[in-house]
């Protein structure tokens, strides 16, 4: 599709991916070897509304049938950072553009420091007056406010910070874990149950 597409655009071509797949590099990379100019991510969610615990009804439904439809907005971010991330880290050296769960620059931040060059914006507009002038403004002054922040470090671009904490994202193996007695496993320290008595030697 891709090809055919590309084949005959004069502009550049960005294929859009769904996040709905269980390897979304495999997906990227048979997008750029098409000839897909970048990668846009992510598409929404398949999602089904939650059930009122008093009614017993889907939140949303039509005569009390749903189907499973797209989730977007806030509870993607993390959701659609971690595909952007499997993808940016697959392919550094190429274009991407984030969208899913941004309605401020602080959102789109973790897209470009994961290494996007360009983000997207659609639930947050749609609540916007349906096309997000506000939001807009918002996300241009909030990287104005961003760059003027951090003038000492040179940054005059969104190029200057572009994936500086692509690399931060590793396997579990990776990530130190405490040593010695403070490490209950992953778990709080334990709470509620007496301490251990001493037992005194005979
Ligand atoms: C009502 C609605 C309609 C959408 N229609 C399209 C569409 O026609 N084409 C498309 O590529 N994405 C479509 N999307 C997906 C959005 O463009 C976007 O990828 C997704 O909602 C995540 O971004 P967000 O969290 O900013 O909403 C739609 C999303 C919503 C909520």
């Amino acid at each position: 599709m891709a090809k055919a597409v590309k084949e005959v655009a004069r502009v550049p071509v960005w294929c859009k991916l769904t996040p709905s797949t269980t390897d979304i590099v495999a997906e990227a990379r048979a997008s750029f070897n098409a000839g897909a100019d970048a990668i846009v991510s992510s598409n929404t969610f398949p999602s089904l509304p939650p059930i009122d615990p008093e009614t017993l009804e889907f939140e949303m439904n039509v005569d009390g049938y749903v189907s499973s439809g797209g989730l977007g907005g806030p509870a993607i971010l993390p959701l659609s950072l971690a595909k952007m991330a499997q993808m940016t880290q697959a392919f550094p050296d190429k274009a991407f553009s984030g969208i899913g769960g941004i309605a401020d620059f602080s959102h789109a931040l973790n897209y470009f420091l994961l290494g996007c060059g360009t983000v997207q914006v659609c639930t947050a507009a749609m609540l916007d007056r349906a096309i997000g002038p506000s939001v807009i403004k918002a996300l241009n002054e909030g990287l104005a406010a961003f760059l003027e922040a951090n003038e000492e470090r040179g940054w005059k671009t969104v190029e200057d910070f572009r994936g500086l904490r692509r690399d931060r994202v590793v396997t579990h193996s990776k990530i130190r874990r405490p040593d010695g007695k403070g490490y209950f496993g992953g778990q709080d320290a334990p709470e509620g149950y007496a301490a251990p008595q001493a037992v005194e030697k005979a």
